[in-house]
């Protein structure tokens, strides 16, 4: 029988993940197929029921659904509850279960592409939504000494600190307003930056724009954007200037969905065969 995978968001259309995705389920040579589905929110809890049946292995799962989902699944792992939110999800005869590889993403890009260990470094999270959670969850995981969260909505940052602070990292909440000397003071002491805010994403709001600039960048910081189109995004062009070593989002993008299709399929992902492709869908 052929298989059914994809992702889910809504909107969905500038999604690399089933090119990628399709790269790896062929290198296998698995009968199967990887698409985009967009699902608008009121249309997530019949679009879940069909992902019960056996054609459909699994599914990533984006923004706006990666919470909402997780009251339609019939368990999820430990790491997904911890972070509160789900980008995985494996249909096991019929029951789907909840994961999310974002974390594991993360921090294999930052040790294996970037070759920067993160423990006992301090770090300046740029951001508070989603991804950043996932980001401050596997930093407190790895043994880093210090974070600082700084974000445009500074209760948004502290309600993240408090997640933090639970599991044994400590940190603090500022202002991510560059004029703030708040940030200035984060940034000289930071010795990993990581942007997770939506700021310099293509077709975003904030598209063509850094959340700092170069000359808050100290020289010996390690940069780190997980925006991942454009490639060369505007904060990882000011890190350059400021002669900083960096990293872009595509090896997480790739690495999340590698985790994601071992879960799925029990093989091995592919995956240079799999940046490769991902490489090439943005070029
Ligand atoms: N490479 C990867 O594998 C990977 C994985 C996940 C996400 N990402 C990327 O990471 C980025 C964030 O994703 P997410 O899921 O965390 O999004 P999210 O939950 O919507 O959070 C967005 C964050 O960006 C901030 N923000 C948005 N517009 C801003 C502006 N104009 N000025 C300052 N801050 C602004 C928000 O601040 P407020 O709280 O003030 O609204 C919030 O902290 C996206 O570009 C996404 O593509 C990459």
């Amino acid at each position: 029988m052929s298989t059914s995978l994809g992702i889910i968001g809504f909107p969905i259309g500038h999604s690399i993940s089933p090119i990628f995705q399709q790269a790896a389920l062929d290198h296998h040579g698995m009968d199967a197929t990887y698409q985009a589905w967009e699902v608008a929110p009121e249309d997530l809890p019949t679009f879940l029921e069909g992902l019960r049946y056996p054609e459909f292995l699994g599914i990533n799962v984006t923004v706006p659904h990666k919470e909402s989902v997780m009251g339609h699944l019939d368990s999820v792992d430990e790491w997904a509850k911890l972070v509160g939110a789900v980008n995985t999800i494996k249909n096991s005869s019929g029951r789907l279960v909840g994961y999310n590889t974002d974390g594991l993403g993360f921090l294999r890009a930052l040790r294996e592409s970037g070759g920067f260990d993160p423990r006992g470094s301090r770090v300046l999270l740029l951001g508070a939504g989603g991804s950043a959670r996932a980001v401050a969850c596997a930093l407190a995981e790895t043994g880093a000494s210090y974070l600082t969260i700084a974000n445009r909505t500074p209760a948004r940052a502290e309600h993240l600190t408090d997640l933090v602070r639970g599991h044994g990292l400590e940190c603090k909440a500022i202002s991510a307003d560059p004029e703030n000397d708040a940030l200035g003071g984060a940034c000289r002491d930071a010795d990993l930056i990581v942007n997770c805010t939506t700021l310099g994403m293509f077709h975003g709001s904030g598209e063509g724009s850094s959340p700092l600039p170069r000359d808050l960048i100290p020289v010996r910081a390690f940069v780190y954007d997980l925006v991942y189109n454009p490639p060369e995004t505007p904060l990882l062009r000011e890190a350059a200037a400021a002669g900083a070593s960096r990293l872009g989002g595509l090896h997480m993008l790739v690495y999340q969905g590698a985790a994601s299709f071992e879960i799925w399929t029990g093989k091995v992902a592919p995956v240079d065969k799999m940046l490769d492709a991902a490489r090439n869908a943005l070029s």
